[in-house]
């Protein structure tokens, strides 16, 4: 991928696209079939650098994985001690996830990533996990990696209220809890995505859910199965925002995830008065999908915050790029953990929006975006940070600017690989001629 990403205004998009393989499902139906008993297909497998990082990790503790990743053959339930450090790259959910996986193993394992992953929180899982009787050190106390864990067999069983709404926090501890004596009782503030109780279910593993609370009874060990991924709908929601404000397009998006822990996006969407239709829903791998025919529309201002959040938090940046759009202003509240992402997503969005000269503003806990249509807006030359979704939300917003603006440039795409390698190529293919 070019390292700029040239953007030229004033297109309509129109046509029908598959977005690339969910990027949450595919890191799991990697990292649990590896740990599991037996052999498994993987069908619409994302293939972005994060997910590569997961597969090359997992290699590395003895699992076999075929080069596009489609092929899986577990340990069943015993990796090998892994002969260097493992790399994560840029992807919280392999560090996050591995470091409970490799909790209740026998063996000694170093986690590290790049400088924005180095950067990123990890004593949100080492502190519970070290109360289940993992040693897990890393820099900061084990708030940092590089992480060094010593595995523990068996660890305990733990009862832990998570003040965190994060699907990594519980599913690190999951995974230990499989590993342990003795069962794990978890709770969080709101129910996070869920792929991960659907996937393990399907794997034969116990686990009680009751709303937020769920209960993990210890010793077991997954079996093998087929996984077909649906569409990201954090890689759609990049089309359905661009489409959104885009005036005459039209587009369908085929095969998107449509899981309700997920589709916080759809809701923020339609009460800002887009116009995105649901069609052809089915359930594949235990998993909602459909397709989503979205057509351009007048948008309006809203709050989005609470229980809302957690279902839509990697959505929210192109979701303020919506709002710069929309008729009034726009605030996004209780998304504190915004700042903890591949960037401090609430001062880079700000950043990004300013730049095009939206006026926006951060808060602790999320912006403030007043939207006013196209008035005002100038083309701008941006950079990522680091952040794939920062870059496509950028990129998005220069294509829905004045036709007379001129290109706008995006600095440091490059990123972008880590979810979504096709977006530029996709984002040029819909352009209506
Ligand atoms: C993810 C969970 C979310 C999300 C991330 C992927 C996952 O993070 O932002 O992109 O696959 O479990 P948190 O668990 O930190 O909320």
């Amino acid at each position: 991928m070019n390292d700029v990403l040239v953007v030229e205004p004033g297109a309509a998009l129109r046509g029908r696209v598959q977005v690339p393989g969910d990027k949450s499902i595919s890191h799991r139906a990697l990292l649990f079939n590896a740990f599991a008993e037996g052999r498994a297909k993987v069908t619409g497998l994302l293939d972005a650098d994060d997910v590569r990082s997961t597969a090359s990790c997992l290699r590395a503790l003895g699992a076999e994985i075929s080069d596009g990743g489609g092929e899986v053959v577990g340990v069943a339930g015993r990796f090998a001690e892994p002969q260097d450090v493992l790399d994560c790259g840029n992807s919280g959910t392999t560090m996050r996830l591995l470091t409970g996986l490799l909790a209740g193993q026998p063996l000694h394992a170093v986690l590290t990533g790049d400088a924005t992953l180095r950067r990123r929180p990890m004593r949100r899982v080492s502190a519970p996990l070290r109360l289940m009787g993992a040693q897990i050190d890393g820099r900061d106390q084990g708030e940092r990696a590089p992480l060094s864990i010593r595995g523990q067999r068996p660890l305990r069983g733990l009862t832990y209220d998570s003040p965190v709404a994060s699907a990594q926090v519980k599913t690190a501890l999951i995974l230990a809890a499989m590993q342990a004596e003795g069962e794990l009782v978890f709770s969080e503030p709101f129910v996070s995505r869920d792929h991960t109780e659907r996937l393990l279910g399907a794997m034969g593993v116990v686990i009680h859910r009751d709303g937020a609370r769920l209960v993990v009874p210890g010793g077991q060990v997954p079996r093998a199965v087929d996984v077909v991924v649906p569409g990201d709908i954090s890689s759609a929601a990049f089309f359905l925002v661009a489409a959104s404000i885009c005036e005459g397009s039209e587009l369908v998006l085929e095969g998107v995830g449509l899981n309700p822990t997920r589709d916080g996006v759809l809701e923020a969407l339609d009460a800002m008065g887009a116009d995105v239709r649901r069609e052809n829903e089915r359930v594949v791998s235990g998993e909602p999908v459909g397709d989503l025919r979205v057509r351009s529309a007048s948008l309006r201002g809203v709050t989005i915050g609470g229980g809302l959040i957690p279902r839509l938090i990697d959505e929210l940046p192109v979701l303020a790029v919506a709002a710069a759009f929309a008729e009034g202003e726009t605030i996004i509240r209780d998304a504190q953990e915004l700042r903890v992402k591949e960037s401090d997503r609430v001062a880079t969005t700000v950043g990004l929006l300013r730049a095009f000269g939206v006026e926006a503003e951060e808060r602790p806990d999320g912006l403030r975006v007043v939207g006013r249509g196209r008035a005002g807006l100038n083309a701008a030359s941006v950079a990522t940070q680091g952040d794939h979704r920062v870059g496509m939300a950028a990129a998005v917003l220069a294509l829905a600017l004045p036709a007379g603006l001129g290109p706008s440039t995006v600095h440091s795409a490059d990123c972008i690989r880590t979810s979504f390698p096709s977006f530029p190529d996709l984002l040029e293919r819909l352009r209506a001629r």
